[in-house]
């Protein structure tokens, strides 16, 4: 058995926790000491409602479950990020979401952590929408701007915090992806990205980073950028994900990089067609 096969089976047998129909239930209950006004240009108003209802982890009550397994990714992360691991990581705060394979829950996935971070762990988090070829960062969180990481890795934005979007999540900041570029999956592979990473580890050691990214198989340059983070989750969707893309996905990945998989739209019974849940993490090591 393969480390990443025992890992998942690791997985697996943890995902016990069930949620009830209570906790499908949306909820527009946020912490407003939490929410800012907005105050210049680049700050971003997202819709907290509308986020609450589509699923998204808003300081919801509601969702208990959820929000405890996210909890324990988020530990992790952090523990590896600012922790004693930290020290034999490169770059512990920049972590990667990733997958195998397009539409296993990136997104979901990078917006949700980065929202239960802010939110919770009083953490600064810098969301980056690095899906340059398919952003979808600005769609699901319902904002548009003009530039963004491919503006900088053109070279035609100068310094990174002009790309900086804050929002009404005071912890939240965001990079969006700019606007689509016939290059764009080959700036990040560029040298101008590596020395971003080493800008965003060493300006911002007590943020996390978040780079909701490509998926591993078929685009190359995702391997790369993998190699510039200290962290990477993979997404993997249950009952959905094939064992043999995973290995594919993971088997060229550094060494040093700490791995976690995060199983996605688990469905635990019939009952529960709708309950997309079930998060784990296993790691590599
Ligand atoms: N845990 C979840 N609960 C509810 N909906 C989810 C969950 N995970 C993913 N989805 C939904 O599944 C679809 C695909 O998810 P998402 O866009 O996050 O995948 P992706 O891996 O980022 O895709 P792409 O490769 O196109 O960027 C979206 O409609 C998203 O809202
Ligand atoms: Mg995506």
């Amino acid at each position: 058995m393969s480390i990443i096969e025992k890992a998942l089976a690791k997985q697996k047998n943890k995902m016990e926790v069930t949620v009830d129909d209570e906790s499908q239930q949306a909820s527009s209950e946020v912490s407003v000491d939490k929410i800012k006004k907005p105050s210049n240009n680049r700050t971003l108003t997202l819709d907290i409602e509308n986020l609450n209802q589509r699923g998204f982890l808003v300081d919801n009550a509601n969702r208990k479950s959820v929000n405890e397994e996210f909890r324990q990714i988020k530990r992790k992360l952090l523990t590896n990020a600012f922790g004693l691991a930290s020290k034999t990581l490169n770059h512990s705060n920049l972590i990667m979401i990733s997958s195998s394979k397009p539409n296993e829950g990136k997104t979901f996935v990078s917006i949700n952590l980065a929202l239960s971070i802010a939110l919770e762990q009083d953490k600064t988090v810098l969301l980056i929408d690095a899906d340059v070829l398919r952003p979808s960062i600005d769609r699901e969180l319902g904002f548009e701007t003009n530039s963004g990481l491919v503006e900088y890795l053109l070279g035609e934005e100068d310094d990174i915090s002009n790309t900086i979007c804050s929002t009404n999540i005071e912890k939240l900041k965001i990079i969006p992806a700019g606007q689509p570029h016939y290059l764009s999956n080959e700036l990040l592979a560029s040298d101008r990205m590596v020395s971003l990473a080493s800008e965003l580890a060493n300006r911002y050691p007590d943020r996390i980073v978040i780079f909701d990214s490509p998926p591993l198989i078929g685009v190359s340059e995702t391997l790369v950028l993998a190699n510039l983070m200290g962290q990477a989750l993979i997404v993997v969707e249950e009952s959905k994900t094939l064992l043999s893309d995973i290995n594919k996905a993971t088997e060229n990945l550094n060494e040093d990089l700490a791995i976690g998989l995060i199983l996605n739209k688990a469905i635990r019974s019939h009952k529960d067609l709708y309950g997309y849940y079930g998060y784990g993490y296993g790691t590599k090591n």
